[in-house]
């Protein structure tokens, strides 16, 4: 087959396909037999006929991949890596990527640059290359409608596309992220760019300070990754919805979120916490100072599960990083802590009582269900502290006090059934020992 630029390599039509899957069946059951009856001669005449046939019949034939399969590293393609790669498995043959003439076994003829074959693919002629077709949307459409065929024009516009324009070759290409020859759908969980592989992937280049060198960034981004609460999500308890490289910088379009779209990037996820910040008083001169949002207190890369020490004025609070004693911003931070160490406090009091009862045999599971509401209400107000306000946080708060003390209140009533119950039990065994010593004295009395 020859390389024909407009149409990628060849024209996948229905009949065309049918007619590859005939020639295979025809091979599979002629070719074995090997008897010298007069149908074999017959059937063998079939295949010379087969071999003189257009050029179009001979399809099959992929000297390409025999010869090279033979062949050792870097130059070797074993059918079973090739047998792996989307393209194999659509119907694809390495001259529809390399050009040449896989009918012939001459690799002279076979790799000629008459049949259009190309030599050897420069780094710099990656994308273009692989773009010929996911660029082209009515030869992409034929294969697979729902696939976008931007990823050229995105990558462009990243700083590995532009970059690469400008002639540094070690950027990331297609081939990198995608590997080559065993490219496989990136929902497959072996495919290079698959949620679980591409921080792998990413790492190779962005972890590895020899081929980081000569530029001014860090390579910590897979380490500080490793140790934050979207890997833990991800990788440790396989939350798909959590967040790896490519999610937060864009599959194609990898550059760092700016500081206008790093709270974009969070708010997709993050909803409630987004929308809180966007009404609250760092809002504003956050901006106005140049801060990324969410990530100026929580960090990129290797955010942690904040507790409350993150809040409020003691030395592992995130605040006291730009408020001082005696700003408005200080002493609102205290009283918000005040608050959340008030509910908590309550609970932990509720949950200890109703704890106690419940383990002397005092029916308690109304209240205890109760409670669950006041640790509701101190989940919600950890989030309502995004809008930095304190009558928010006071208005999640309150309820959830107001249901601690009713639960507390009901340990403390059923703590004193229990004992009152003790009490009565007391005296009625009292009073039947001292009539059980009564009546023995009787019938002494009367024995006697
Ligand atoms: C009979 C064996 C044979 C056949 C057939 C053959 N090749 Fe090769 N190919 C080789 C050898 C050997 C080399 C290394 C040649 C060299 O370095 O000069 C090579 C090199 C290559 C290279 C690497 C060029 C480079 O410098 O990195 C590509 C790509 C390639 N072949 C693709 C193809 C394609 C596509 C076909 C079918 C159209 C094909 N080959 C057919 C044996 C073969
Ligand atoms: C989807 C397109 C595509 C297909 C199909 C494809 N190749 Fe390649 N091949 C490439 C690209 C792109 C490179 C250059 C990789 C790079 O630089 O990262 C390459 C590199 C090569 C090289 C050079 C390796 C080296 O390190 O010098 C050889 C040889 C080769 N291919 C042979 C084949 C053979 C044989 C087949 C069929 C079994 C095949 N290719 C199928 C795209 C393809
Ligand atoms: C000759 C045309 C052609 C070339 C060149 C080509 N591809 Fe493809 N590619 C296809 C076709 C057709 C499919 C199958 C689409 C499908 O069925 O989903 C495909 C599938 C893919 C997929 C899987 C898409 C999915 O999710 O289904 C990836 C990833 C991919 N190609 C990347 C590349 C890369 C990287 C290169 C360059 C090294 C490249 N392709 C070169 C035609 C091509
Ligand atoms: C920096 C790494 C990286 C580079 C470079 C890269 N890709 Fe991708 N590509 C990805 C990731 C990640 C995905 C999505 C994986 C997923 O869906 O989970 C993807 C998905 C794809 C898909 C499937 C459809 C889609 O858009 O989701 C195609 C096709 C594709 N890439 C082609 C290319 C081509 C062509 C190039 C070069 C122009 C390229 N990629 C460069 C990482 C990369
Ligand atoms: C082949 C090596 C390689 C691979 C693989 C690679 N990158 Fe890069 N990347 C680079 C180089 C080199 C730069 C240029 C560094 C610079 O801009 O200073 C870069 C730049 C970037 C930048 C811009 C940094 C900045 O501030 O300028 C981001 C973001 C990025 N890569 C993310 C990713 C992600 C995400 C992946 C995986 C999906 C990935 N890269 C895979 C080599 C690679
Ligand atoms: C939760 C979102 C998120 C995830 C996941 C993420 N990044 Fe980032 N990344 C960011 C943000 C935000 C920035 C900083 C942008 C800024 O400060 O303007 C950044 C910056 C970068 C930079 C620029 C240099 C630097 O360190 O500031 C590179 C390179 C980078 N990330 C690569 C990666 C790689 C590789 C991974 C996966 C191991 C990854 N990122 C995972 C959000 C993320
Ligand atoms: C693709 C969705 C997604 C994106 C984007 C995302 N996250 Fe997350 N985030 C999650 C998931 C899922 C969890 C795990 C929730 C859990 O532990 O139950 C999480 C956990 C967290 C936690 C810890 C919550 C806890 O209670 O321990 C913080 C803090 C956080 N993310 C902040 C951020 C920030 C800041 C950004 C932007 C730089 C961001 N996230 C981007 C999905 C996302
Ligand atoms: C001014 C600092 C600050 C900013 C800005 C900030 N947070 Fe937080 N965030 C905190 C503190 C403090 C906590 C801990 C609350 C607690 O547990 O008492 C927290 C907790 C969280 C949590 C886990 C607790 C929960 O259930 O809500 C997530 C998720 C989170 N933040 C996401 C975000 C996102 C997304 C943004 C941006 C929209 C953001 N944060 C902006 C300080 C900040
Ligand atoms: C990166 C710096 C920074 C961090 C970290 C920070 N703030 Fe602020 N905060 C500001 C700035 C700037 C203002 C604008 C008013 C000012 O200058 O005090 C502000 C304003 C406020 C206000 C409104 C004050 C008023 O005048 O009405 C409150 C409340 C507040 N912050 C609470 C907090 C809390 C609580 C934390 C910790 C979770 C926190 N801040 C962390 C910089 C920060």
């Amino acid at each position: 087959m020859h390389w024909r630029p407009n149409n990628c390599g060849r024209a996948p039509s229905e009949p065309w396909r049918k007619r590859r899957q005939a020639e295979a069946v025809l091979a599979a059951e002629l070719l074995p037999t090997g008897t010298a009856t007069a149908t074999s001669v017959v059937f063998y005449f079939v295949v010379f006929l087969l071999f003189l046939a257009p050029p179009s019949y001979a399809q099959t034939k992929d000297s390409c991949l025999d010869c090279h399969s033979a062949l050792p590293d870097p130059l070797g393609v074993s059918r079973e890596k090739f047998g792996h790669d989307i393209h194999k498995q659509t119907g694809l043959t390495c001259s529809s990527c390399h050009g040449g003439d896989p009918t012939n076994d001459d690799p002279d003829k076979a790799m000629s640059r008459q049949a259009g074959w190309k030599g050897k693919i420069d780094r710099k002629q990656v994308p273009a290359l692989c773009g010929r077709c996911h660029s082209d949307p009515s030869f992409m459409r034929q294969f697979n409608p729902t696939l976008r065929t931007d990823q050229l024009s995105q990558y462009e516009t990243s700083v590995h596309g532009k970059r690469l324009a400008n002639g540094d070759t070690k950027v990331a290409i297609c081939t990198d992220c995608h590997s080559v020859h065993d490219l496989r759908v990136p929902s497959d969980p072996a495919s290079t760019v698959s949620p679980l592989n591409v921080a792998n992937t990413c790492a190779r280049c962005h972890a590895d300070p020899n081929h980081m060198s000569g530029y001014k960034i860090p390579t910590n981004q897979f380490a500080e990754y490793n140790k934050s609460v979207h890997f833990q999500a991800l990788v440790v308890r396989g939350d798909m919805s959590a967040p790896t490289c490519p999610t937060c910088h864009g599959n194609h379009a990898a550059t760092p979120p700016g500081v206008a779209s790093v709270t974009n990037v969070c708010s997709t996820c993050h909803v409630f916490q987004a929308q809180l910040f966007d009404s609250s008083p760092h809002k504003e001169p956050f901006a106005s100072a140049g801060l990324p949002g969410c990530v100026t207190c929580h960090g990129n890369h290797g955010i942690v599960h904040p507790t409350d020490a993150f809040i409020g004025t003691g030395s592992e609070a995130v605040c006291i990083q730009c408020h001082t004693e005696g700003d408005i911003g200080y002493t609102i931070a205290a009283k918000i802590k005040q608050q959340l160490v008030q509910l908590e406090t309550a609970i932990g009091g509720a949950e200890q009582i109703l704890d106690s009862a419940e383990r002397s045999g005092m029916e308690v599971s109304d209240a205890k269900l109760d409670l669950a509401q006041a640790k509701d209400a101190l989940i919600k107000a950890r989030v309502t502290i995004h809008g930095f306000n304190l009558n928010r946080v006071q208005a999640d708060i309150k309820p959830g006090l107001e249901s601690a003390a009713k639960d507390y209140d009901a340990g403390q009533k059923a703590l004193a059934e229990r004992n009152y119950r003790r009490i009565g039990l007391g005296v009625s065994l009292v009073a039947i020992a001292l009539v059980l010593v009564g009546l023995r004295m009787y019938i002494k009395q009367i024995e006697g």
